[in-house]
């Protein structure tokens, strides 16, 4: 995706100040009465001597157990207490800390088994969205209960463990990613991430890079699964589990790119006559695929195969079809009709007039959505009927300009909508959830101000975000090791300046 300069206000940020980690106040002393006879005063003196020592006690386990809750809180790195203070903690039950509370037995008990054992982590933090706090070791602001780590850095091999790390350097400028299930039989359970790379001088040094991790996350293997490829932006996943990519320069071209690498890339029949192509989406329901071309003139292509491949569907996208471009009809500023027409110089008037510099695009069920970044519109389109509708997105869902997102499905009224921003002060991750609370997830006031590539493992315990100009890729957890479509601990969202709008 290319750049442009919408400015929005910056965040607000929640911080955890120390005060709310500040030690109990030592309890009243207690002071000897006046004793009458030489018999009571030593049962007083003994009395009074255990009153201290278990009031010395209780003040010393106490100062403990906030010592742990802060360190908890202040080193997401998980570290098993000292031998003495567990003990202790147990039996201080009663007293209770500011502190989130650790997680509860039913939560522990629903952790998917690629999470590490419960065991290690006695202190888990319950996740509490838009509530930032400072990583300082990564250099982000995380909501609290997340914890990040590094997977890759451009320019550096990609390290798998201890004793091995990948021959080839991660790429560059690491733009649109989606994760796919590992298919090959020896990876069972295992899952890759794809990340495209934009890298645009000199040519054919784009490409799509692949991260294969086990069904543990531990990262096997890191490879290119496209090469000599220039500017691979956007892309899209088709219905068969293979990735799109899309090369925006004057001579791009569209490619379907196998994520194990096994089957060699090839390029889509649409879009041959090359452009400054962007993204791509399937709508398996009709048989019809539709692209975007990020130039003021740039129109949405539609095609259909002339012929199904029901044993190989990844030859539906090289073989003949029709080709036919997007034509709207506005009946009036926010909605009209469409159709698809052969005449493409129309079609990028059209498009020029009413949809310039298209971006994202995508199908659920019988909605075709795009965005129309130069105008912030998102566009909606009944693909069962002729007719569509339009929004700004410079209200509501959103503030600046909404690069990608992704509906994570939760328990009925938990949907979460995950999103990333251009042109933010300070770039990040933010979600939107039923009642329309926009909160942010995770902002780098560090890094390049463009997050890219977001994408969550199949079993969405694992979010993927990077940093492009930076060419750092992130891996984000909850550490209650819950996925991030499962209700948080602490249902009280914080607010962000996003609802300032
Ligand atoms: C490290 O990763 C390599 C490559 O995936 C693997 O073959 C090896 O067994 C791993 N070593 C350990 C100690 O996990
Ligand atoms: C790289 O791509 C260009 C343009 O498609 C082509 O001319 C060239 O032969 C390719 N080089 C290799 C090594 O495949």
């Amino acid at each position: 995706m290319t750049k442009t300069s919408i400015p929005s206000s910056p965040s607000s940020l929640t911080t955890l100040s120390d005060t709310e980690h500040d030690l109990p106040m030592a309890p009243p002393e207690i002071l000897p009465t006046t004793e009458k006879k030489p018999r009571l005063t030593f049962l007083f003196v003994t009395v009074i001597l255990g009153v201290l020592i278990f009031l010395i006690a209780l003040v010393s386990t106490f100062m403990t157990r906030s010592k742990v809750s802060q360190e908890a809180v202040s080193t997401p790195i998980r570290e098993s207490p000292s031998p003495t203070a567990a003990p202790i903690m147990s039996t201080l039950a009663p007293v209770v800390p500011k502190t989130p509370p650790t997680a509860s037995p039913t939560v522990t008990s629903s952790l998917s088994p690629t999470v590490r054992s419960p065991t290690t982590a006695p202190t888990r933090i319950a996740f509490d969205p838009g509530n930032l706090v400072k990583d300082s070791s990564q250099g982000l602001l995380l909501s609290v209960g997340l914890q990040a780590r590094i997977l890759a850095q451009a320019g550096q091999p990609v390290q798998y463990n201890v004793t091995h790390q990948s021959s080839l350097p991660f790429h560059a400028m690491p733009d649109f990613g989606a994760t796919f299930v590992d298919t090959r039989p020896e990876n069972p359970g295992g899952w890759i991430y794809v990340s495209n790379s934009e890298v645009r001088r000199p040519w054919y040094q784009g490409g799509v890079g692949a991260i294969t991790f086990d069904s543990q996350g531990h990262i096997r293997e890191y490879r290119m699964i496209l090469t000599n490829t220039t500017a691979n932006c956007g892309g899209g996943v088709t219905p068969w589990g293979s990735w799109v990519s899309g090369e925006e320069y004057r001579e791009g071209l569209f490619w379907q790119v196998d994520p194990t690498g096994t089957r060699p890339p090839e390029i889509l029949t649409v879009g041959k006559e090359k452009g400054m192509y962007e993204s791509f989406a399937a709508d398996p329901q009709r048989n019809q695929y539709f692209v975007t071309e990020d130039f003021e003139t740039g129109p949405i292509r539609r095609f259909i195969p002339s012929s199904t491949h029901p044993t190989d569907p990844w030859k539906t996208l090289h073989g003949e079809g029709e080709t036919t471009y997007l034509y709207l009809q506005p009946t009036s500023e926010q909605e009209g009709t469409y159709t698809w027409i052969s005449n493409k110089n129309r079609a990028q008037s059209n498009a020029q007039a009413l949809f310039p510099n298209c971006e994202g695009i995508d199908v659920h069920g019988d909605k075709l959505y795009f965005i129309s970044k130069k105008i912030e519109t998102v566009f909606v389109l009944d693909l069962a009927g002729n007719s569509y509708t339009s929004y700004s997105t410079r209200q509501g869902l959103f503030q600046g300009q909404p690069d990608q997102m992704i509906q994570l499905q939760g328990n009925a009224d938990n949907t979460l909508y995950f999103f990333t921003e251009d042109g933010s002060a300070s770039a990040g991750v933010h979600a939107r959830n039923r009642a329309g609370q926009i909160f942010t997830i995770l902002e780098g006031p560090t890094y390049s101000n463009e997050v890219t590539g977001l994408a969550f493992s199949p079993d969405k315990t694992r979010m993927y975000i990077a940093f492009q100009d930076d060419g750092i890729l992130f891996e984000i957890v909850r550490q209650d090791g819950l996925p991030f479509s499962a209700r948080s601990l602490n249902l009280r969202y914080h607010s962000s300046a996003f609802d300032t709008v």
